[in-house]
């Protein structure tokens, strides 16, 4: 008795959870999908969960009726060696073709050649963050990849040391990077806004917060935002940037990452080039504000445990100016 009411419990249970998971509203969401690709995969989604709820229901009623009123007569005189060829090889086979063409023609409708972009953007994964690169308009960036509203845009995925995976919920489908090879993607958002993606493929300590931000805006916003990436980085205005930049030489920033414009060239870690116009700190760990830069330098650990970039011993000045240099560099 006591384990069929803890069966019933936990089967309520997961109802609640599905229903809550379902009405999450914070949480990218793959049934609120915001481009085309994310529309059709949650097309096919809806048609699986329709028809296996429909099998479910007639197993489970034909269950039911075995069980308290056996000996009962189905329609269409289904009935013993008849019921085992209709409902066990004939109506799984047509549901089984229905399926099989309905996901042959959405990974037809999906397939990147088929949506070729007149943007690519290479995206190359790492322990724990990702490089975004513009090889056309020669830019570089990480964790926020910037796409025009309303087209595709080509994507070429790779990694730099184990197996990644892509995944904008409310865009696209997931996909893998992988070491060694290059896999082409596409992304197309319906509406502006900023989507969250995120690592999909356990891949080390900081898997969790492996995330990116997919920034759609309408083609001149985009057009403009991709120029100001061109730039090098904004030369200190003042003599606290210039401090600033001193201490980022001073402390070896440079030697794992590049800021174009000045002699740093690192490439171990994010191109900060553009820094101060982006959205997150540390691949979404945090929101880039100040005071998550201050703490992000001083203990990089505190933040995201087991990630690779050292903390840095630098005196309560040096800090100010390291902040006010890495926030001038719009
Ligand atoms: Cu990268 Cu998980």
């Amino acid at each position: 008795m006591s384990s069929i009411i803890s069966r019933k419990f936990l089967h309520i249970l997961i109802i609640v959870a599905f229903l809550w998971l379902v009405g999450c509203q914070t949480a990218p969401s793959t049934f609120a999908p915001k481009g085309t690709a994310a529309a059709q995969i949650g097309r096919l989604w809806w048609i699986l969960f329709g028809l296996g709820t429909a099998v479910y229901l007639v197993v489970m009623g034909l269950m039911l009726l075995g069980l308290f009123r056996p000996g009962t007569r189905l329609p269409f005189a289904l009935n013993g060696r008849r019921l085992i060829i209709v409902g066990g090889l004939i109506i799984p086979l047509i549901i089984l073709i229905v399926i099989y063409g309905f996901t042959l023609t959405t990974l037809n409708a999906l397939a990147p050649e088929k949506n070729q972009g007149l943007l690519t953007v290479e995206v190359i994964g790492h322990q724990w963050w990702w490089e975004v690169r513009y090889p056309d308009q020669q830019v570089t960036t990480a964790n926020e990849i910037h796409i025009p509203v309303g087209q595709p845009v080509t994507l070429k995925l790779a990694s730099d040391d184990v197996i990644h995976s892509f995944w904008v919920p409310e865009l696209h489908g997931k996909r893998d990077l992988i070491p060694g090879r290059v896999n082409d993607f596409w992304l197309q958002a319906d509406e502006p806004g900023e989507y969250w993606g995120l690592c999909a493929e356990f891949c080390g300590t900081q898997h969790a917060k492996m995330l990116f931000v997919v920034v759609a805006e309408p083609q001149a916003q985009f057009d403009h935002w991709l120029s100001q990436q061109q730039q090098p980085a904004a030369a200190p205005a003042s003599e606290l940037t210039q401090q600033g930049l001193d201490v980022f030489i001073d402390a070896d920033c440079d030697s794992c990452h590049t800021i174009s414009g000045i002699d740093a060239t690192g490439d171990f870690g994010p191109d900060l080039t553009h820094f101060a116009s982006r959205l997150t700190l540390g691949a979404g760990a945090v929101r880039n504000t100040k005071g998550a830069l201050a703490g992000w330098v001083v203990d990089p650990h505190g933040i995201k445990p087991g990630n690779l970039m050292p903390s840095s011993d630098v005196s309560g000045p040096e800090l100010q100016a390291l902040l006010a240099y890495l926030e001038s560099l719009e």
